[in-house]
């Protein structure tokens, strides 16, 4: 049986479909070895392109076009009319047949493309499980400088401040923690919370609850924490409750305690997640 010969529109069609997978492919071992975003967009650029231009073309050479008209008379169709519906079916079976392999090369293509667009799901990096929700903050370890020196409670001033970190962790991370020694009589602890102050000294993450910036500055007269990148303040002696500002969620609190040559402990983690409060607490 003679084959039809090969049409060059439907070559260019394979063509493009092989440009798809290539350029699919190449985006995900791009974005594998971490190479520019330039070159994984560009890669993945021609891929959409190749594929756009194979389907076109499959669309206007494959799909039957024109306007069909149906004759009603006469219902019999004539042998010779009927002997060539025979012959053009059987050179429809040829070229449907070679069309198959185009429509599988579109299938690859697009294929293709949808495992490029899901690779880059890894760069959402590593479950955190529940790294999020606990800092290094455990009973009995020491409250230390950032030169890792422990602290007493009589070394802070009435209204001192004092950024301290776990001993052995003085990264500045999710412990960071600002220890401030208040004068007797002035706090209010929170229900439950009494007992996590030593002679006035009580602690509260540094880590700001409405965007993470470090809340550094202490106004002394109004005992309030100012966070310097939008304004937040927080009340000292009200457990740390924002009063003004974006933020919504209280500092977390540390428990507080004296370990047997004096020195300040904590007595756990803080009281609730630290940092930006897109844990939907509230307190
Ligand atoms: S980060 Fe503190 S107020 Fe915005």
């Amino acid at each position: 049986m003679a084959r039809d010969p090969i049409d060059p529109v439907e070559l260019v069609a394979l063509g493009a479909a092989g440009v798809t997978v290539v350029g699919g492919l190449g985006a995900a071992v791009a974005f594998a070895r971490d190479s520019s975003p330039q070159l994984q967009g560009g890669l993945l650029g021609v891929a959409f392109l190749a594929f756009a231009l194979a389907l076109g073309l499959w669309a206007v050479r494959a799909m039957p076009g024109g306007t069909a008209v149906e004759e009603r008379e006469p219902l019999a169709s004539a042998p010779a009319d009927r002997r060539a519906a025979v012959a053009g079916f059987e050179r429809g079976e040829r070229v449907l047949g070679r069309r198959g392999v185009l429509i599988s090369m579109l299938g690859l293509g697009a294929a293709t493309i949808g495992g490029a667009l899901l690779v880059p799901i890894r760069a959402l990096g590593p479950n955190p499980g529940r790294k999020l929700l606990r800092t290094p903050w455990r009973r009995g370890r020491r409250l230390v400088t950032d030169d890792g020196r422990p602290i007493r409670p009589e070394d802070l001033a009435v209204d001192g401040v004092l950024t301290v970190f776990p001993e052995g962790d003085q990264s500045p991370g999710d412990a960071q923690t600002l220890l401030i020694r208040l004068p007797d009589g002035v706090d209010r602890p929170r229900a439950g919370r009494q007992g996590w102050s030593v002679q006035g000294c009580v602690a509260y993450s540094k880590v700001c609850t409405h965007a993470g910036c470090p809340v550094g500055l202490y106004e002394a007269d109004s005992r309030r924490l100012v966070c310097p990148c939008h304004q937040s303040l927080f009340e000292v002696t009200d457990g740390a409750r924002p009063s003004f500002g974006p933020a919504t969620r209280s500092l977390p609190q540390l428990p507080l305690g004296l370990d047997e040559d004096g020195h300040l402990v904590a007595r756990g983690d803080f009281s609730d997640p630290v940092g930006p409060g897109w844990w939907g607490l509230s307190s």
